[in-house]
C-alpha cells in the first residue's frame, strides 16, 4: 500500500481515527529523518503490535543547543519516504515547526533526576525540549504505542517516566540498538564522519563492549580507567559512565544496582556520537 505523506495535524488526527475505527492498534515511530536501518528497525517493531504505523519526521530545533548542529543534521526526506513505504508504514507526518507547537502550551515537566547526568550535563535544554515535542506528537497522533530505540537510552527512560507520571496511556516500547557488523551503532550523524574518523568511532562500540565483557572481573572504577585509556587519544570524550539503567546515576560498585549499562559521549572529528550498552 502506497505510504500517506502529511504535514497537517488535522490530516493525521484524520487518519489515526479511521484507523481506531476500524478497530486498528495505531503505533508511532517519531524520528528526525535521515533514516537508516535503526529507524526502520523500530517501524517493524510497531508493525508487529501495531495494524496501522505512523512515522514522523521532524527536526526539532527546541532540543539542540547549538544552531550549527542544527544546520548541519542531515535531511533527506524523499529517501526517507520511500525507506518508510518498504517496510509498510502507512503513513508520515512532516510538519512544520508552527504545525507542531500551533495552540500548545508550555508545560513543566519534573524529570526526577533522570536529566542530571551524561546527555544532561552535556546538553543544556536538550530534554526539556524533546519531551516538549513528545507530547506534542502524542497529542495530535494519540498512538495506542510508541517504538523508541535504546541506542538513546536516556531519552528512552525520561520518556518513560513522562508517560509514567502524566498518565498517558500508550506503550512505549523500548527497541534494541542496530550496528553495523563492525559494531558501529547506526546513527543519522555517521553520515558527517570523515573517512579518516570512521576507525575511530568504531573505538565507542568497542569500548562499551570491553566493560561490558569484562565486568565480573573488575570494579566500575577499574572498567573505566581501562576502558578510557585507548579512548582519550583518538577522539574527543565527554563522558564514560557506568550507570543503574533505572535511576541513570553513576555507580561506584556493582551491589549499588539491579541493572547497569555504561554510556559513552565522545566527539570524534566534528561529529557528536552517543552510545551505550548494558551491562547486566
Ligand atoms: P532520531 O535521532 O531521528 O531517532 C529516532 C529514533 O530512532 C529514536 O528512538 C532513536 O533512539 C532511534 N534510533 C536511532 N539510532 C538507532 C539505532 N542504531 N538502533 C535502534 N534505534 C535507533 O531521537 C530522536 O530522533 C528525537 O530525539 C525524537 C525522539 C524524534 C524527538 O525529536
Amino acid at each position: 500500500m502506497k505510504i500517506k505523506v502529511t504535514t497537517s495535524n488535522d490530516e493525521i488526527r484524520g487518519l489515526v481515527s479511521n484507523a481506531k475505527e476500524k478497530g486498528q492498534i495505531v503505533g508511532l515511530v517519531p524520528t528526525m529523518g535521515a533514516l537508516h536501518q535503526g529507524h526502520l528497525s523500530l517501524v517493524q517493531e510497531a508493525n508487529k503490535k501495531a495494524d496501522f504505523t505512523v512515522a514522523s519526521i521532524f527536526v526539532n530545533p527546541t532540543q539542540f543547543d547549538d544552531n550549527s548542529d542544527l544546520e548541519n543534521y542531515p535531511r533527506s526526506l524523499d529517501a526517507d519516504i520511500h525507506m518508510l513505504e518498504e517496510v509498510n508504514c502507512n503513513a508520515v507526518y512532516v510538519p512544520s515547526s508552527d504545525e507542531v507547537y500551533k495552540d500548545s502550551k508550555p508545560f513543566e515537566f519534573d524529570f526526577n533526576g533522570l536529566n542530571k547526568p551524561m546527555e544532561g550535563e552535556y546538553r543544556a535544554g536538550h530534554f526539556q525540549g524533546v519531551v516538549q515535542v513528545v507530547k506534542r506528537l502524542f497529542e495530535i497522533i494519540n498512538p495506542d504505542l510508541a517504538c523508541f530505540g535504546l541506542k538513546d537510552f536516556q531519552q528512552y527512560a525520561i520518556i518513560k517516566e513522562m508517560v509514567n507520571q502524566l498518565n498517558i496511556p500508550i506503550d512505549v516500547i523500548g527497541c534494541e540498538t542496530i550496528r553495523e557488523e563492525n559494531g558501529l551503532a547506526l546513527s543519522s550523524r555517521n553520515q558527517l564522519l570523515a573517512q579518516e574518523d570512521l576507525q575511530s568511532a568504531l573505538l565507542i562500540s568497542k569500548a562499551l563492549r570491553l566493560i561490558q565483557q569484562n565486568y565480573r572481573k573488575h570494579s566500575p572504577a577499574e572498567l573505566k580507567a581501562l576502558a578510557v585509556e585507548p579512548l582519550q587519544k583518538e577522539i574527543n570524550l565527554e563522558y564514560l559512565e557506568i550507570a543503574d539503567s533505572d535511576r541513570l546515576q553513576p555507580i561506584e560498585s556493582w551491589s549499588e544496582a539491579k541493572h547497569a549499562r555504561a554510556f559513552i559521549a565522545a566527539k570524534v572529528g566534528e561529529v557528536r556520537l552517543i552510545d551505550n550498552m548494558e551491562i547486566f
